[in-house]
């Protein structure tokens, strides 16, 4: 198999070659999700410079520190310094600094918390190699991890011995949508917004889209059929990173089904409303859920009237179209399944198709809109999809966004009552203009020449084409 070319990942590679030019010992954390790429981006940023590239496992702390020891012994091209016995990580981590002098040599610590989770010690050990040693180098220390409660709390938090020693940090994110086609050459706008409304812009997940297949193929073949790994992912993710994955799993299956109250979500999983609040706030830490509140509410107002919902593609698909068919897709039925899926998965992508553009990068790469604030506004049963307010110029863009292929009289009908909502929502004296973004839109150009502000899937596929000039 050929191997897949890497993709984007620009800011990130900018932000550690800032790092690696600086001249001093650096000392980064890098994490984020699961399978978002933080190891092929290290490796790709390391891979012609000079680095040690070190893993830890689930293996018993001091089979990790052997194995670090071998590669460290490795790069100095020095056999003794593998038999040397060193009592501890600080010891073996400050005999290298000696050894390395004032070479730049990078080292990548990968999945680090799990070194923590078998010994604790390691964080002040970490500490004492880097205040004596270390720090007086030029090494570049890269921290890595997926945990991001353990890095969060173990390496980054102010409890940590670790705290205030780094020297930067990075949470790595989703691919942006508009380069997530160099995953899947040759599919069309439309299926890469479907494609994405499963994947995000996860690319592990994007590697199991075969671009031979279609969109549907794909799915059925790749995503519900038993034994594949999109299929296991989700449980297999939660139970790893969750300690109670059942009481999770009871709030997630019930937001996916639309309930997206607090009090909903309590009456459903009929869990008490303590667990439930400390659940959502651990779910939402961790990226697979969001609370909106409408973007005019006062911060008091704000408390009361948050919405959750799921804001990873991957979890939403999931626990709307997997776990609810298990047992027929259990029993090999997923072409059944999915068949049965599409009017409810159009009503699915509409949402998801809000949500793509509603971040940020996406909104305005669009709409080249300067906001200081962007989200949804609703009250009582009228609703606006997306509004973004720039508050220091007192002007405010209203969109609708419909997963649909519009008439020019349809997408006037639409225009004309956003302009009727827009005068509930209060923003007396403010400069207002109106969109709409649709799949297709008949008369776009009339619509525009009117002064209406209108874009539809060709619009995206400009963009993209910008975007791949090199
Ligand atoms: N920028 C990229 N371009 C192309 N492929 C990528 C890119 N980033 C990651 N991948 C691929 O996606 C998969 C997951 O990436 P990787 O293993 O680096 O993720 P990770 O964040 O280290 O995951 P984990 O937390 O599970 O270790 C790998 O197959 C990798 O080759
Ligand atoms: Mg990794």
């Amino acid at each position: 198999m050929s191997r897949q070319k890497f993709v984007n990942r620009k800011s990130e590679l900018e932000f550690l070659k800032r790092a690696y030019n600086s001249e001093r010992a650096e000392f980064l954390v890098v994490y984020g999700r699961r399978r978002i790429g933080k190891t092929e981006l290290l490796l790709h940023f390391a891979r012609d410079k000079p680095h040690i590239y070190f893993l830890a496992t689930e293996k018993p702390y001091r089979d990790n520190l052997k194995e670090l020891q071998r590669l460290l012994a490795e790069f100095l091209e020095d056999e003794l310094f593998g038999k040397v016995i060193f009592d501890d990580i600080d010891e073996l981590l400050m005999a290298f600094a000696d050894r390395i002098g004032d070479e730049r040599v990078i080292l990548i610590l990968d999945e680090f918390p799990l070194l923590v989770e078998h010994y604790r010690p390691v964080l002040s050990l970490l500490q004492k190699a880097w205040e004596l040693k270390l720090s007086k180098t030029k090494i570049m220390l890269i921290l890595c991890g997926s945990s991001v409660s353990a890095m969060e709390t173990d390496v980054l938090g102010y409890r940590s011995p670790l705290y205030g020693r780094r020297t930067g940090q990075w949470r790595l994110t989703e691919i942006p949508f508009f380069h997530i086609g160099e995953f899947l050459p040759g599919y069309t706008i439309e299926e890469l917004v479907k494609v994405w409304s499963i994947t995000g812009g996860i690319p592990a997940y994007l590697l199991q889209f075969s671009p031979d297949k279609s969109f549907d193929e794909n799915v059925v073949q790749n995503v519900l059929s038993k034994g594949t790994f999109l299929y296991e992912e989700a449980e297999f993710l939660l139970r790893e990173e969750l300690r109670e994955p059942a009481n999770y799993f009871a709030i997630l299956q019930a937001i996916a089904s639309g309930r997206s109250k607090f009090g909903e979500i309590v009456g459903t999983t009929g869990l008490d409303k303590s667990l439930v609040s400390k659940y959502l706030s651990v779910l939402q830490r961790l990226g697979i859920v969001e609370r909106e509140v409408p973007i005019t509410a006062s911060i008091k107002e704000a408390s009361k009237r948050g919405l959750y919902s799921i804001a990873d593609n991957y979890f939403a698909f999931w626990f709307r179209y997997v776990l609810p068919n298990k047992s027929y897709l259990e029993a090999g039925l997923a072409e059944e399944v999915w068949k049965r899926s599409a009017e409810d998965f159009n009503t699915y992508m509409g949402s998801v198709f809000e949500r793509l553009v509603r971040t940020p990068e996406v909104f305005f790469k669009l709409m080249g809109f300067r906001f200081t604030k962007l989200g949804r506004w609703w009250h009582k049963s009228e609703e606006i999809d997306l509004l973004a307010l720039n508050e220091r110029e007192k002007k405010a863009l209203f969109v609708e966004v419909k997963w649909k292929e519009l008439k020019e009289r349809e997408a006037k009908g639409i225009l004309k009552d956003l302009e009727r909502k827009s005068e509930l929502v209060g923003l007396d004296n403010w400069e207002k203009s109106y969109g709409l973004i649709a799949k297709r839109i008949e008369g776009k150009e009339r619509l525009r020449d009117e002064g209406w502000l209108v874009w539809d899937l060709k619009d995206f596929e400009r963009l993209i084409g910008k975007n791949d000039k090199k």
